[in-house]
């Protein structure tokens, strides 16, 4: 049975701890539930947002609409191999209890991936990716709700149209699906990706490393720079790295012989965002309650009552003045309603 509520207080739903309303609120625990409410007279023109753990989101104001909660649970092994696994795990599950439950097991490919909050079903939206892994890696299928002919569909991993933190659904077809669920391929015996510089250097000279200890040192990575959102809330990155053009990164080289940047192809570069941010003079700067994280310039915090308006406008300065230092321009990583 769905219960839509009226003017429910999102404080709880989004890890910047904004303090916004929303108008309709339902929790979503079942494909029925999706089916029922689909088949209300006029839904598919309803303002409408489906929200995981609210780890990706910036909400600038009370939320005009109905908010359909994600909270679809369940894990099953789909098949089971001498070399690996099919999973499918639906779209309510935690990720890091998911990626905690995969090292358990002893099945790789989520391991580098370990901590990062949200929603299994967010996942696939913008492809989440950490220390040399995204999760498009390991990703088989995704099986969506279409809001517009009001029935489940199937996604091969190719059809999600994967990129750096994009997919399907958040270009073409943003706000079309509700993920239910999403199937993996794990390893028995994995093989594991070293790739980013601090995770290598931390490896270096052993012979055998596990995925237990890859994840422990994801973990402890991730835990000396980015601020636990129960601590101090943020939504992660809150820019993309951008990716720009060779002829650009050569003029900005000149002055900047350090610019950490990662080759994409041979006419385009990924820059790191945070390096640019912190350039402009802004990691550990605070004004009221709003802040840049003192360790990684790339997250933006809320101090405790910070304003939708505040966090905008401080992205705002920070987007004119490293296009005015770099002439690069920074695109939100979040999501902003
Ligand atoms: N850097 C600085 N100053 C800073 C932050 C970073 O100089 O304040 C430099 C670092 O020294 C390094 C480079 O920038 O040379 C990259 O930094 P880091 O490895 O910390 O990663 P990132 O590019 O800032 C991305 C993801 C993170 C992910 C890390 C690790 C994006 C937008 N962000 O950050 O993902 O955890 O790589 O793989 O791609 C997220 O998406 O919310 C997120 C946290």
């Amino acid at each position: 049975m769905i219960d839509i509520k009226n003017g429910i207080s999102l404080l709880p739903y989004n890890t910047l701890k904004m303090n916004v309303k929303a108008n309709e609120f339902v929790e979503i625990s079942s494909v029925e539930d999706l089916r029922q409410l689909s088949s209300q007279k006029g839904f598919p023109e309803r303002k409408k947002l489906v929200l995981s753990a609210g780890s990706n989101v910036l909400f600038s104001d009370d939320f005009d609409g109905l908010i359909m909660h994600n909270a679809i649970f369940g894990i099953s092994v789909v098949s089971e191999e001498r070399d690996q696994v099919i999973l499918k795990v639906n779209g309510g599950e935690s990720w890091p209890d998911l990626v905690e439950y995969t090292i358990g097991q002893g099945w790789g490919g989520l391991e580098n991936l370990t901590l990062i909050p949200g929603k299994v079903g967010a996942a696939p939206i913008q492809n989440i990716g950490a220390y040399g892994v995204e999760v498009k890696d390991v990703i088989v299928s995704v099986e969506a709700f279409d809001f517009i002919i009001g029935k489940q569909v199937l996604f091969s991993a190719d059809q999600c149209q994967f990129g750096y933190r994009s997919s399907i659904f958040k270009t073409t077809a943003a706000g079309r699906y509700f993920i239910t669920a999403v199937v993996f391929r794990l390893s028995k015996f994995p093989r594991l990706n070293l790739t980013y510089g601090p995770l290598r250097q931390a490896f270096e000279g052993k012979t055998s490393v596990s995925i237990q200890e890859v994840s422990a040192e994801v973990a402890h990575i991730r835990r000396s720079k980015l601020p636990d959102p129960e601590v101090i809330p943020n939504a992660g990155s809150f820019f993309k790295n951008p990716i720009v053009d060779r002829t650009l990164v050569d003029k900005i080289k000149v002055n900047f012989p350090d610019l950490p940047l990662y080759q994409q192809n041979e006419a385009q570069v990924k820059l790191a965002a945070g390096w640019l941010i912190e350039q402009c003079g802004w990691k550990g700067y605070r004004m009221g309650e709003v802040g840049v994280h003192e360790k990684q310039a790339l997250v933006l915090v809320n101090y405790g009552q910070a304003t939708g308006a505040e966090i905008l406008d401080l992205a705002t300065e920070i987007q004119d003045s490293v296009l005015d230092r770099f002439g690069v321009i920074l695109e939100p990583e979040v999501n902003i309603y």
